[in-house]
């Protein structure tokens, strides 16, 4: 007998076990913090380190080509202890791909991992058979039970597999993280994400901050257990078999320790220049409202860039609000302090430990041979609403009586297709929501035309993913090029889109 993963989720065997069914019916699944069960790291100790840069195996006149295991590895995150991680190359997080625009990327990962593996590179404008489909397992060299797999289009590959990122884009702050079919969350939280910079002519021209004050910085939260290993509600610890987390943390998973490049809260020596932060939200459920305590008497960020690449122009901010997978590329100008200031990156959205991020020392003064110039970038057009030809609409809801996530009231199914755009067509996508959900589309980078109003504060320029408060709808202008075939859109609450809300759309 097989059960469509539909028929699962209403028996609940898919996100849900039979003890918890009975024990906690909560007709509104907020994120919940779970709590470490070790005394929490002090905060400003640790320094911040950059993930290194990974190095090609082999090049040639178009292509890189990268050789990555995924395994499983130590790391010590708290001081003198070790916690076991996944990771690519066995790092957290993994290795930073360098790429160039126009010039491939040819990834080869092996999987050294007990369980399945998928990769999806992140705002990567991918084709399909590269994108990491959910179901495009790489299971381990030595096999893997996917007799339960229901998905007949599914391109499983045992031991290893070569993605290819053809970098037709422009230069963007983008990352890479596992996919793994309704295993996302736990695989991510165990460490399976790193950065994938995208640079190109255009922006290499401009004077802004390079070199080492350009610096990734890769926010996420974690728990840790009494042994120091990452703690996570999975109801299945193997993460062989059964998906999911016990029905209180459906809402999703909010870790208390605030990591850095894999550092709790850490620090930074800094001169009193201007440095470009990309940050990104790799967090599975948490949101930060970032701010610079104490705030400088000017501009705390300016931002450069969004998830898509740079804006038109810079944008000033106070505050940034951003949701698990948005990147922000921003400058901050530490001359605005004095010498001997210490500059913490402080998280509004929360107090105590997790109202913290990490610190900057401003320890030096060196002359700024950088500038944020008024104009970035000559091609984010303002949207062209007349252009589109399709409108369509998408309900992002929990489904009580299903105890699950959806889209339009259904949790995902590979066998559905939700929208089949045609190649070359702009389409406008009307996104309304229930709860705050942070709404991912692959392939594509989007503008965003309408969000309860007008755009907001944080929706400039190329996007790929928009954060949606309660109640909310947004309309974004999503134009589907280059590449047919079948990709998923999903909330990036890794707790959500594990169970059961994302859609497919096939370009065709
Ligand atoms: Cu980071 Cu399917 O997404
Ligand atoms: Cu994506
Ligand atoms: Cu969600």
């Amino acid at each position: 007998m097989k059960w469509t993963r539909r028929e699962l989720i209403s028996m609940g065997a898919v996100g849900l076990a039979a003890p918890f069914q009975s024990s906690c019916i909560n007709p509104k699944p907020e994120a919940r913090l779970l709590p470490s069960r070790t005394p929490l790291p002090k905060p400003f100790e640790a320094v911040l380190r950059v993930p290194a840069v990974l190095q090609p195996v082999n090049t040639d006149s178009a292509t890189d080509y990268y050789d990555v295991t995924v395994k499983e590895a130590r790391a010590e995150i708290l001081t003198g202890r070790q916690t076991a991680i996944w990771g690519y190359n066995g790092t957290f997080p993994g290795p930073t791909i360098e790429a160039r625009s126009g010039r491939q990327v040819s990834l080869k990962l092996r999987n050294a991992l007990p369980v399945p593996i998928v990769n999806h590179l992140h705002g990567g404008h991918t084709p399909s058979e590269s994108d990491g489909y959910p179901t495009d397992l790489i299971i381990p060299a030595g096999g893997f039970p996917v007799s339960h797999m229901q998905d007949s289009m599914a391109r499983i590959a045992q031991g290893e597999r070569d993605y290819l990122y053809p970098n037709k884009q422009r230069a963007a702050t983008l990352w890479y993280h596992d996919h793994r079919m309704d295993f996302t969350g736990p695989q991510v939280w165990r460490g399976l994400a790193g950065f994938y910079l995208l640079h190109d002519e255009a922006e290499r021209n401009l004077p802004l901050p390079r070199g080492e004050k350009d610096i990734p910085i890769l926010i996420c939260d974690r728990s840790f257990d009494a042994d120091g290993s990452f703690l996570y509600p999975a109801l299945d610890p193997s993460l062989r078999t059964q998906a999911g987390v016990p029905h209180e943390y459906m809402g999703g998973v909010l870790g208390d320790v605030i990591l850095v490049n894999g550092a709790p809260w850490p620090r930074l020596e800094v001169a009193d220049t201007k440095y470009r932060l990309r940050i990104l939200n790799a967090s599975n459920a948490r949101r930060y409202e970032l701010a610079l305590d104490p705030p400088p008497t000017g501009t705390s960020f300016v931002q450069i860039g969004s998830d898509g690449g740079l804006l038109a122009a810079p944008l000033r901010h106070r505050t940034i609000r951003i949701a698990p997978a948005e990147r922000f590329d921003v400058v901050i100008d530490f001359s605005q302090y004095r010498q001997g200031s210490r500059v913490t990156l402080v998280n509004k959205a929360d107090s105590g430990a997790s109202g913290q991020i990490m610190r900057f020392d401003v320890v030096r003064h060196e002359r700024d041979e950088s500038r944020i110039p008024e104009r970035l970038a000559g091609d984010v057009p303002p949207p062209d609403h007349g252009s589109a030809g399709l409108t369509r609409t998408f309900n992002f809801s929990y489904q009580r009586g299903m105890q699950s996530w959806t889209i339009n009231g259904k949790p995902f199914d590979e066998a559905r297709m939700d929208a089949q755009p045609k190649l070359g067509s702009t389409e406008v996508w009307q996104l309304k929501t229930d709860f705050s959900h942070p709404l991912h589309l692959h392939l594509v980078h989007f503008q965003v035309l309408s969000h309860s109003g007008r755009p907001g504060p944080y929706d400039a320029g190329w996007k790929d993913t928009i954060d949606l408060g309660p109640g909310q709808a947004a309309n974004i202008l999503v134009r589907f090029s280059d590449f047919r075939g079948r990709y998923v859109f999903h909330c990036h609450n890794l707790e959500h889109e594990d169970m059961g809300m994302m859609g497919n759309f096939e370009v065709v």
